[in-house]
């Protein structure tokens, strides 16, 4: 099968978020599988263009047509890339190269995805690359299915477009003369794109791809829910029948505790505790904690972002450090409050808590082997990737049961059986507390079964052959009924 994949960001070239690690791993392993050819397109920001690692040659140019703009583009072909995916970036100096900083943000970011949508379909045209499929992810390559179904129709008759949403929250609103200045789609699309008067690009690519997914099969039940799916829910349920949650995975290579580069110790689940023993001492020593290896230390890698669950931790973590003798540690950036709150309590409880307000990979490889528990209190999360790293490294997640992350960890008893960590139900900050004096409890009390735990998270697939399977047969069933 001939499979477009198109997206904004994809790691290891250029990520922000979640999105950027299923950009790498997800087209990796639909190559894998025999008979598929895979192509990514990705914007050609200046952090690639700018990276000598990532060899390129120009394949095609040609102006992009953007209401009454005309606007070069390059498509340039990545020539090492061994796993059989083959890259294209979307070279323009104007919305992409010639830009600093972060990636997304920008006044005109709608007008620069638009762009880049176009441009990845004129690409495919002039290639003479015709897929079967084209896989497109979140606002930013939403107009894509838009485009296909109302202009590009004659060169694709038989293409079949899935979109899939990985986060809701971000749906490419735009004032309503964004449609005739930027789209000029014929006017009966001015409807389907239509938002209380906006454009809203999300909606136009729920009304329009032949199927949506998105990233965790709860998540795809919430997103009927008004709470979670903000101002999505009617949309999304007049569609229905095209929605299916597919649960990510993880890039088990990357993420591999026998073989990580960034450990100092490495282990397997029948070697977990001396090696884990290792890594948490190293920790503890980098991060200034007073090395203990009978504490239990609980770890956080995130955004510091509120909808992460940062407000319950924070109204909680004096009682937890008065009631429980436990170390924190927290690596990550984002919002002034919450830096400011954890450096804060880093200064207060200089014995017990430290705060890495930082984006460090290494570090945070070393903090996925070196933990004992791992807190991901998310108000809502799509699907989550970090809790799945954590257990591969052994490190017991404590979640809130919502989207990925309820499909991902399954509840353990208060004796830590029947599932792969703690879990609380409603987000309030009382019953996250006790969902960590659960886990707290089992760490100090019984040690024999709290790594029998561990050793249950680590034998978990978190692989994506299964997921890929799935989109595979998604791809199926657009192209054949
Ligand atoms: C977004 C979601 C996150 C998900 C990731 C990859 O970042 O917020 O939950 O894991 O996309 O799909």
């Amino acid at each position: 099968m001939k499979i477009a994949i198109l997206a904004s960001e994809g790691a290891p070239y250029i990520k922000s978020g979640g999105l950027g690690d299923v950009m790498e791993a997800l087209p990796s392993a639909l190559a894998r599988i025999p008979g598929n050819e895979v192509v990514l397109f990705l914007p050609y920001y200046k952090k690639i263009l700018d990276n000598p690692a990532y060899e390129t040659e120009l394949a095609v140019q040609f102006q992009v047509a953007l209401g009454w703009r005309q606007q070069y583009a390059g498509i340039r072909r990545l020539k090492n890339r061994a796993d059989g995916v083959q890259v294209y970036f979307i070279d323009s100096l104007y919305y992409f190269g010639g830009r600093d900083g972060a990636i997304y943000g920008d006044g005109d970011d709608g007008e620069r995805y638009a762009y880049f949508s176009k441009a990845c379909l004129d690409a495919m045209v002039a290639l003479d690359f015709i897929p079967d499929v084209i896989q497109c992810n979140d606002w930013q390559t939403s107009l894509v299915p838009v485009f296909l179904k109302s202009q590009y129709y004659p060169f694709f008759p038989n293409t079949r477009c899935m979109f899939t949403i990985h986060n809701v929250e971000y749906q490419g609103w735009a004032n309503s003369d964004f449609f005739d200045d930027v789209l000029t789609l014929p006017w009966e699309y001015r409807q389907r794109l239509d938002m209380s008067g906006m454009v809203n690009t999300m909606k136009g690519a729920i009304e329009t791809a032949d199927l949506v997914t998105t990233v965790s099969e709860t998540y795809a039940k919430e997103l009927m829910y008004p709470y979670y799916a903000h101002g999505m829910d009617s949309v999304l349920a007049g569609n229905a029948g095209k929605l299916t949650g597919i649960t990510n995975g993880i890039d088990v290579n990357t993420f591999n505790p026998e073989t990580d580069p960034a450990i100092p110790c490495h282990y397997n689940a029948e070697t977990l505790a001396e090696g884990k023993a290792v890594c948490k001492a190293k920790l503890q020593e980098e991060v200034g904690l007073p090395v203990r290896p009978d504490v239990p230390l609980m770890v956080m890698v995130t955004r510091l972002a509120g909808h992460k669950g940062l407000d319950l931790l924070c109204h909680i973590a004096r009682q937890l450090l008065w009631e429980e003798d436990c170390q924190l540690l927290i690596l990550g950036t984002g919002e002034a409050q919450y830096e400011n709150f954890f450096l804060g309590l880093a200064r207060e409880f200089p014995e017990r808590v430290s705060a890495k307000i930082t984006f460090n990979l290494g570090l945070a490889a070393r903090i996925y082997a070196g933990g004992d528990i791992y807190l991901m209190p998310s108000k809502s999360e799509p699907c989550g990737l970090s809790q799945m790293n954590a257990m591969r490294y052994g490190t017991v997640p404590v979640v809130h049961a919502t989207g990925g992350l309820k499909d991902t960890v399954p509840s353990a008893d208060e004796n830590g059986k029947g599932g792969l960590g703690f879990t609380f139900q409603s987000y309030n900050a009382d019953d996250f507390l006790g969902a960590l004096k659960r886990c707290l409890h089992l760490y100090k009390n019984d040690p024999v079964q709290f790594r029998a735990l561990q050793k249950t998270d680590m034998e978990q697939d978190f692989s994506w052959d299964k997921p890929a399977g799935r989109y595979m047969a998604l791809f199926d069933r657009m192209l054949n009924g």
